[in-house]
């Protein structure tokens, strides 16, 4: 049976076999040092010369950067690796000889990566990236299964948008028009009127036209939404949220984050309750600092970074100017130009990660709005009949999940944080 390196620290001073890759090759005369990957972690092989018979030692050098094979070996305890173990080589049985590999030890320029990004995926950063990535998930649905969120999945192909119209991914469905869900959210309103707290996790789509470091076309999202919920509460669910996901990733992926050189106290630092500025103090604070900036613009990037760094923690910012928002959010029954909103800014300026409000509960409302965003009563029909019967006060929120890996990995651009990223101008591979 084969072992996983991952597991290693089972079978110190035991013989072994595990199906690797190699990573990388060193040779001094008459030792070879194989850095194998398994695909669960890396470790250091050693042959020596007069220790192995003297196929295994031709084998091991005829082996290119990436070929595949098993290998058999003694796991000795070593302090100087990373992984605190090493293998001492006794048997090699080569799978396959890897042609000229692409990647190789020099700098490659970001397009290169990308255009690799197949074979890329496989470097220890990628690695640790999209374990992360992994842990991430898990800690969300943890949390929202903890506490008693049902799954529902949205579709994807829908006949309206959600967030306006200006980023639509726009496809036919066969004699109508139709979009690539931009969020799942009018169809989560639906659920949690059914089942009370319920959340989505999918892919979601917006055909932006901005080249930034932040935005993808295809991104992931886990999308709460709950019955009852008012916005004080929205926001107290959301910091506990974020909170028990890094606290998760800083317990369970300490390796991953050492891998990137992450500075994990940065992270151990994000603890529920988070602060709250309204915009108004916002824009306060940003005018103070000299940004032009006036009441009633959005925030850009660099608005978002400059208010994140007061604080050591995300920060929500509340009750936006009702024109900047989407159609759907509640004014503030005490100050109807805002609305009942939070945007939460992660520190360090990755930007916003949450996206949240609690939403308009009265039909009469919700009709007006339609005809102030020239949305077709029509198409919104199913929608309004969530206010008509039984409406009752609810609130929800959507994370980006690549926002949320950049943010914890430390990565200065949203490209690294999926498999396979869908850019502005890339969709290969
Ligand atoms: O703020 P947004 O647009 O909110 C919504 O879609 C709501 N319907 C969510 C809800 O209340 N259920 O998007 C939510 C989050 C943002 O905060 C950001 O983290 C992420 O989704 N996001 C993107 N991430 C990567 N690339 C893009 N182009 C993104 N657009 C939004
Ligand atoms: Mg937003």
């Amino acid at each position: 049976m084969l072992v996983t390196i991952r597991n290693i620290a089972q079978y110190v001073n035991q013989e072994v076999k595990l199906g690797v890759w190699l990573y990388n090759k060193r040779s001094s005369g008459k030792i070879q040092f194989l850095q194998l990957r398994d695909g669960t972690s890396f470790i250091q092989g050693v042959v020596v010369k007069n220790e192995v018979p003297e196929q295994v030692w031709n084998d091991s050098k005829s082996l290119t950067q990436e070929s595949s094979f098993y290998v058999t070996g003694i796991v000795r305890e070593d302090q100087r690796s990373k992984l605190g173990y090493e293998l001492a080589i006794t048997n090699i049985e080569i799978i396959q000889i890897a042609e000229d590999y692409p990647i190789t030890k020099k700098e490659h320029g970001t397009d290169f990566l990308m255009d690799h990004r197949h074979l890329w995926m496989r470097t220890p950063r990628q690695n640790a990236i999209l374990r992360i990535r992994s842990e991430i998930i898990r800690a969300i649905q943890e949390f929202l299964n903890e506490k008693g969120f049902t799954l529902v999945d949205p579709p994807i192909l829908t006949p309206t948008s959600a967030e306006g119209t200006t980023n639509l991914f726009h496809t036919k469905y066969f004699d109508e028009d139709a979009y690539l869900s931009q969020s799942g959210q009018l169809y989560m309103e639906a659920a949690a009127m059914a089942l009370g707290r319920v959340y989505s996790f999918g892919p979601t789509f917006r055909a932006e036209k901005s080249k930034t470091r932040r935005h993808l076309i295809e991104f992931w999202m886990i999308e709460p939404e709950m019955a009852f919920v008012e916005h004080e509460e929205n926001l107290q669910i959301q910091e506990e949220f974020v909170s028990h996901v890094i606290q998760s990733v800083v317990t369970n992926c300490r390796y991953e984050l050492e891998t990137l050189g992450r500075d994990i106290s940065k992270l151990e630092k994000v603890q529920a309750p988070f602060p709250r500025i309204t915009y108004d103090e916002a824009i306060k604070l940003l005018q103070e600092q000299g940004h032009e900036i006036q009441w009633g613009d959005d925030f850009g990037a660099p608005h978002e970074t400059a208010i994140a760094e007061s604080f050591d923690r995300p920060v929500f910012i509340t009750h936006y100017p009702t024109e900047l928002k989407a159609f759907y959010m509640k004014p503030d029954p005490n100050r109807p130009d805002v609305v009942l909103c939070a945007d939460l800014i992660a520190p360090e300026g990755y930007g916003e990660i949450i996206g949240g409000s609690q939403r308009i509960d009265d039909p009469k409302l919700l009709e007006q709005r339609f005809k102030e965003h020239h949305l077709s009563p029509e198409a919104y029909k199913w929608y309004l009949d969530i206010r008509k019967y039984g409406s009752v006060p609810h609130s929800g929120f959507g994370l980006g999940l690549e926002r949320t890996v950049a943010w914890i990995c430390g990565l200065d651009h949203v490209r690294e944080t999926i498999p396979f990223p869908r850019l502005l101008n890339r969709l290969y591979p």
